[in-house]
């Protein structure tokens, strides 16, 4: 069989554009029935570009309908990264006839000041929307922030602070974030900065997000800042930390036992994924109250191969939507990611076993049951003290896509450097991806998501995340499961085919 670009790796429900390339997300908002995605976007080629803001919109975050690009380059530069609001109150003063402005603010990014050797090429400037975020108005007094002097300055991630009542914006300076805040959202005043001394410094700090969160089961309020760093990830180039605090309205101070936690890893820092494919992921803004999820979606790529992958009419893929919660389990703070419960409206044929021994090789499943391309599994393996296991996803070509827990060093692992294409950069399946288990339960529940070029566990209700691509020859199709020097139980297993 030869099959199409679009047959093989056209992802059956993670978004990818029509055409041309795509980074971070941008802008995502909640409004009226609808969940707003933008994006980094460069409609006229398959690598990075002059920046554009994509644009899609879903009611459910899982079927995606692309949308005309939403702000364009002008003379002040490209458009990089940034967010969106909804200015329900407007406070901004952009409304008109009665109409809730919604206000972006992106950074301008000015290539011809960067050519010319200038390090104050990044400026931060707003756009309003009075037509649900399709287009997009710039502000006349651009820049709203102009740069400080700083090489490095981008990626403004507004939120209202219910709690102090103001407009904050996190931003990425160098390797620091700087915190600012304002009453209109066109004044700006920078309160305080953070990331001296503490966090990943492996690379430069970009796309930040910044929020609060109630630890579950309490009423204990905690500030979370993302920041994502590039290079300088724990499995190679791009990748995302987090910092866990508290916020006076002015100054973020990391919380002192998530200090003591930072400082016994490696690299000082805590990751949102130890995947190689999830990177400068941000929140919604805007999800009802009623609602009270935080809703996350990242880009599934890294930069160290992002513009080498092997898809030629459009690149790169955003994860699937995740909520975010917070835990607290002795005195260790933890972000929880898990997929969306709207996939689970997708769900069609089902298979489910229990008590599997698991000894040498074992066939789960094969496509004839349910495709491997578009599935939803979930595990469970009771004491996994006694277990080393290794899942595999296999072609008849014989690449493989391996993943599992190997209990001699308690590490996770995912392993890519069989799983088909992987010479287009020697970056792409140069290492194996590991990390070290943390959570103390005796028994492991697994959510794996699979589509047709990535894979996203989540171990351990979430407390554990790998995000990653892959580019088989042909599709996979067949999931077995390996036991390495012991047998041991499958405690149960369910695969669903998610019909999307
Ligand atoms: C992160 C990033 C941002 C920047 C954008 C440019 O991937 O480097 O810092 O705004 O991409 O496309």
């Amino acid at each position: 069989t030869t099959y199409s670009e679009e047959d093989l790796y056209r992802p059956n429900f993670h978004f990818t554009p029509k055409k041309g390339w795509m980074n971070d997300p941008n802008g995502m908002f909640y409004k009226d029935g609808f969940y707003h995605l933008y994006f980094q976007h460069y409609p006229n080629g398959n690598t990075w570009g002059p920046m554009h803001w994509g644009h899609a919109i879903s009611t459910d975050m899982v079927t995606w309908k692309e949308m005309p690009i939403a702000i364009y380059p002008d003379e002040k530069g490209y458009i990089f990264s940034g967010s969106a609001v909804v200015d329900i109150n407007n406070s901004s003063g952009f409304s008109k006839d009665g109409i809730v402005p919604i206000i972006a603010m992106f950074t301008y990014h000015d290539m011809d000041a960067e050519k010319a050797g200038k390090t104050n090429y990044q400026s931060q400037a707003i756009a309003y929307s009075l037509d649900e975020g399709q287009t997009f108005i710039k502000y006349s007094e651009n820049p709203v922030i102009k740069n400080p002097g700083i090489r490095d300055f981008r990626d403004p991630k507004m939120v209202w602070d219910s709690i102090h009542e103001k407009w904050l914006m996190v931003l990425a300076a160098g390797q620091k974030i700087m915190f600012y805040s304002s009453q209109n959202l066109k004044d700006w005043k920078q309160e305080s900065d953070f990331g001296t001394g503490i966090g990943g410094h492996g690379g430069v700090w970009e796309c930040p997000d910044f929020f609060p969160l109630k630890v579950q089961g309490t009423n204990e309020v905690k500030w979370v800042l993302l920041v994502s760093i590039n290079p300088g990830g724990p499995n190679g180039g791009s990748a995302t930390q987090y910092f866990v605090g508290d916020f006076d309205g002015k100054q973020f101070k990391i919380d002192p036992s998530f200090k003591n936690d930072l400082n016994k890893k490696e690299n000082k820092s805590i990751w949102i994924d130890y995947g190689r494919d999830n990177y400068a992921g941000v929140t919604w803004a805007n999800i009802p109250d009623a609602d009270g999820r935080k809703l996350f979606m990242g880009w599934m790529s890294n930069w160290e191969y992002a513009n080498a992958v092997p898809t030629e009419t459009w690149r790169s893929a955003m994860t699937v939507a995740r909520t975010v919660e917070l835990q607290k389990v002795n005195s260790s703070y933890k972000l929880l990611f898990k997929p969306v419960k709207e996939l689970t409206n997708y769900r069609g044929t089902k298979l489910e076993m229990e008590s599997v021994t698991i000894n040498g090789s074992t066939k789960i499943i094969d496509s004839k049951s349910i495709n491997l391309s578009s599935a939803e599994i979930y595990f469970q393996i009771p004491d996994l003290k006694n277990s080393s296991f290794t899942f595999k996803l296999t072609n008849i070509q014989g690449d493989t896509l391996a993943f599992g827990y190997d209990n001699s060093n308690k590490n996770f692992f995912l392993d890519r450097s069989k799983s088909g294409k992987t010479e287009f950069s020697e970056k792409f399946a140069n290492r194996l991806s590991m990390v070290k288990r943390t959570s103390l339960n005796p028994d492991l529940f697994g959510t794996i998501i699979l589509d047709k070029t990535s894979i996203e566990l989540f171990f351990d209700n979430g407390e554990t995340v790998m995000t990653e691509i892959f580019f088989p020859n042909s599709p996979f199709e067949k999931l077995s499961i390996e036991s390495k020097d012991q047998e041991f139980t499958l405690g149960s297993i369910e695969i669903h085919k998610l019909n999307i």
